[in-house]
């Protein structure tokens, strides 16, 4: 079973490529995040678990689900971590996470997606969203190839930085970065409701027609990058920046 986590379709598409490729069922871990439902789900073939990497490590949002919830069937895990150039060592956290959960590590592929970090970085246009799809798409293929026959993902060579990243970095970026504080409305705003029912962790709220944000931001970018009016900033970080979209998903 293919379970997803995404902010900006990126991973869901990674998730659906997988699902087609092995004729395997697909489950998206937003729902039961949004509702507060740890998932109960039994699977015969291996568990695909695919999900964003927020920095150097898979989210946390979807690590706390897979913790929380049962996994049954199948021991074999497999992970694809999508980023916009590098996941670190955080394949090695996955695999610690195997040993809490009962699962055999079987391994993780790190798939370069486009960049969705608006809150941080400019974000590449459509044309070069598409090619590096298209790259990723046939990496993803033959990784699925391996899934199929039951192997093992080959293992990343891992550099100190990769474990600095992943680890104290890590720790510091949600510490001191990951928080909504900077996200606010301009004018534009039509207060349509696309961030409420689009924020997995119901952290957007409309009071009286106006959009707030409270504490529980995982900085997922489906508010900022979904809003129809482009009428979501954060900071000065986003302003004149374009917004990403997977363009599999308009
Ligand atoms: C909070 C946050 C942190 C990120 N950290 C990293 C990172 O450490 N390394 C990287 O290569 N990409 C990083 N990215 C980029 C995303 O991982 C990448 O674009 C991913 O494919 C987005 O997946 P999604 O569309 O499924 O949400 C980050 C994005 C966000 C929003």
């Amino acid at each position: 079973m293919i379970v997803y986590f995404t902010g900006t379709g990126n991973s869901r598409y990674c998730a659906e490529l997988l699902a087609e490729t092995l004729s395997d069922e697909i489950i998206d871990s937003r729902p039961f995040i949004k509702d507060g439902i740890a998932a109960e789900l039994i699977s015969e073939k291996p568990w695909v678990f695919v999900g964003p990497v927020y920095a150097w490590q898979m989210a946390r949002v979807f690590v706390d689900f897979i913790r929380a919830g049962s996994f049954s069937g199948n021991r074999k895990a497999y992970f694809v971590i999508t980023c916009g150039a590098g996941i670190g060592s955080a394949g090695a956290y996955m695999e610690a996470l195997c040993k809490e959960k009962g699962f055999e590590y079987m391994g993780t592929h790190e798939a370069i997606m486009p960049e969705n970090y608006v809150a941080m970085f400019p974000v590449p246009d459509e044309e070069k969203s598409r090619r590096i799809i298209n790259v990723a798409a046939k990496r993803l293929e033959k990784r699925a190839e391996l899934i199929k026959k039951g192997e093992s993902l080959p293992a990343k060579k891992l550099g100190g930085k990769d474990k600095l990243l992943s680890g104290a970095v890590n720790k510091g970026f949600y510490k001191h970065y990951v928080k909504a504080k900077k996200f606010y409305t301009t004018d534009k705003c039509t207060s349509c409701g696309k961030c409420v029912k689009l924020c997995p962790l119901n952290n957007v709220s409309m009071e009286n027609g106006s959009v707030k944000w409270g504490e529980n931001c995982t900085h997922c970018m489906a508010c900022i990058c979904y809003c129809p009016a482009e009428a979501i900033e954060y900071g000065k970080a986003s302003v004149g920046k374009r917004r990403y979209k997977c363009p599999e998903y308009k």
